[in-house]
């Protein structure tokens, strides 16, 4: 099935078209400091935000626009990924699995010009502080432009080109820094500085839903994100090579910029704090910088934004506890286990709720080492793992909470056990943070029924979903039923 939303624009008009509206709010003269972030909270808040796009920004031209709270319905969601608006929500985890498990990667294609080159600046021109870039919370340690951005890096070795997302603060016009954690990106950077080079890099600001989120996803190393992105598609990215770049960019981005990363012992900057998606201000110091030498950017340029808020009240946000969800059901395909139903994740990625139907004992224990054991962790912290049988629906909260509090024997269904986490996490005590002593462990849940006498189990007195629906139709038409 073909995805191929083609840019940011394309999805804002598929949202209006196909989810109504009422979807996509315009919302003229809020401010860059603090009130773009603050709307984009309380509208999050709410459950059921529209995309929010701000125009009119105070200082700004028109149609310097910043988008947020762009994936924050299931609807929004199914959208994004291609899919029949009202697809339910397991549904949408389900496609996107098969969609990877047959995937085979799709590299980009290089189309030679695209509207990203409408505008391009270079030399005394070079200027971040054109964009209305918000500071997103009250304790920021700046302007970050880049908070669903996709920095592009190409491997100095292989020549593969790998996509990342890390978050970019503006520290002058020609001055952007970067927070890069162990991962491919920094892999890829430290090969160039090894050699006394600086690292070239591209960081995109605004592109279509499917290609933000699987930059900040990781593949293997070795493997493109952009030939991720297309096979989720059903289509290549496409891209073009800016005059003297050997970095592909995406065709119809938002905002490109262009630059150089030398090491942090050359050049450094103070960057942070920076109201991280735990919830909290975690990280600040020296951090690289990116020297930038060209902007190109479209007409009327959208800032993507994605503003971390508590990862509670954003469950649509970035569609990554989709994709963390089909990562980890994939993982279980790969252990054998045939019984997996479902999985569904919460607070973004901090915990995986998986549904079996139980054909033999030992199973639900089974699902959880094999998830747990999963290689697709964000800053390692998938802190509590559960499993619960196929009666929970696992996509609502309470009804996971309901199995967790009744099926649990504590002294007998709760393992613990020692795993990473990453200099992200809260929880890290001073001490362990400055000596990177980072272990944390994670948290085993099995909520199933106990198999040998499953069928013995307490009747529920939840009404059956045959009399639900007699009910409904008898009283719908009185009762919000
Ligand atoms: C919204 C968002 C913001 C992120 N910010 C950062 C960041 O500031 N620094 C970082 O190292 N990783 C960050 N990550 C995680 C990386 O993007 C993720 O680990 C990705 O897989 C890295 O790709 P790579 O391994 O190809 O470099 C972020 C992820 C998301 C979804």
């Amino acid at each position: 099935m073909t995805i191929a939303v083609q840019d940011l624009r394309e999805y804002l008009d598929r949202l209006v078209r196909e989810v109504g509206p009422e979807s996509v709010r315009t919302i003229d003269g809020a401010h860059w400091d603090l009130e773009i972030g603050g709307i984009s909270e309380l509208m999050a808040e709410s459950g059921s935000s529209p995309a929010l796009l701000f125009d009119n920004i105070p200082g700004y031209p028109t149609g310097s626009r910043v988008l947020t709270n762009y994936m924050g319905t299931p609807a929004a969601c199914a959208v994004a990924v291609g899919l029949a608006p009202d697809t339910p929500k397991m549904e949408v985890v389900r496609v996107w699995k098969d969609r990877l498990r047959n995937l085979t990667p799709l590299p980009p294609k290089d189309v030679g010009d695209g509207p990203i080159l409408e505008n391009v600046l270079e030399g005394d021109d070079v200027d971040l502080e054109i964009f209305p870039t918000p500071k997103w919370h009250e304790q920021d340690g700046g302007r970050y432009i880049g908070t669903a951005c996709m920095v592009i890096t190409r491997d100095p070795d292989s020549g593969f080109v790998n996509l990342g997302t890390y978050r970019a603060c503006v520290q002058g016009k020609d001055r952007l820094s970067l927070w890069i954690n162990a991962n491919d990106g920094r892999t890829i950077a430290s090969k160039y500085w090894a050699r006394g080079q600086a690292c070239p890099i591209s960081v995109v600001v605004g592109c279509e839903p499917t290609l933000a989120t699987a930059a900040a996803t990781s593949a293997p190393f070795g493997v493109s994100e952009y030939d991720l992105a297309g096979a989720m598609r059903g289509e290549p990215v496409e891209v073009l090579y800016p005059p003297g770049s050997d970095l592909p960019v995406p065709a119809f981005a938002e905002i490109v910029i262009e630059g150089e990363m030398p090491p942090v012992e050359e050049e450094s900057v103070h960057e942070g704090p920076f109201g991280e998606w735990t919830g909290y201000y975690t990280h600040s110091g020296p951090e690289t910088v990116v020297r930038v030498r060209r902007i190109l950017h479209r007409n009327d340029p959208i800032i993507l934004g994605s503003p971390p808020l508590l990862p509670t009240t954003t469950p649509g946000y970035q569609g990554l506890p989709i994709f963390g969800a089909t990562q980890i059901w994939q993982q279980l395909d790969k252990a054998g286990l045939t019984n997996v139903v479902g999985v569904w994740a919460y607070g973004l990625l901090l915990m995986f709720v998986i549904s079996i139907k139980q054909t033999a004992p030992g199973q639900g224990l089974r699902a959880l080492m094999a998830a747990a054991g999963s290689p697709h962790t964000i800053g390692g912290m998938q802190r509590f793992f559960v499993v619960v049988d196929d009666d929970v629906d696992i996509t609502d909260l309470n009804h996971v909470l309901w199995a967790v509090f009744t099926r649990v024997k504590p002294v007998e269904s709760i393992h613990i056990i020692p795993t990473m986490t990453g200099p992200i996490d809260p929880r890290l005590s001073p001490k362990d943070r400055a000596d990177k002593d980072y272990l944390m462990g994670t948290v085993l849940i099995d909520a199933t029924k106990p198999f040998f006498w499953k069928d013995d189990f307490p009747g529920e007195n939840r009404f059956t979903e045959t009399l639900r629906e007699e009910i409904r139709a008898k009283w719908s038409d009185r009762l919000p039923l």
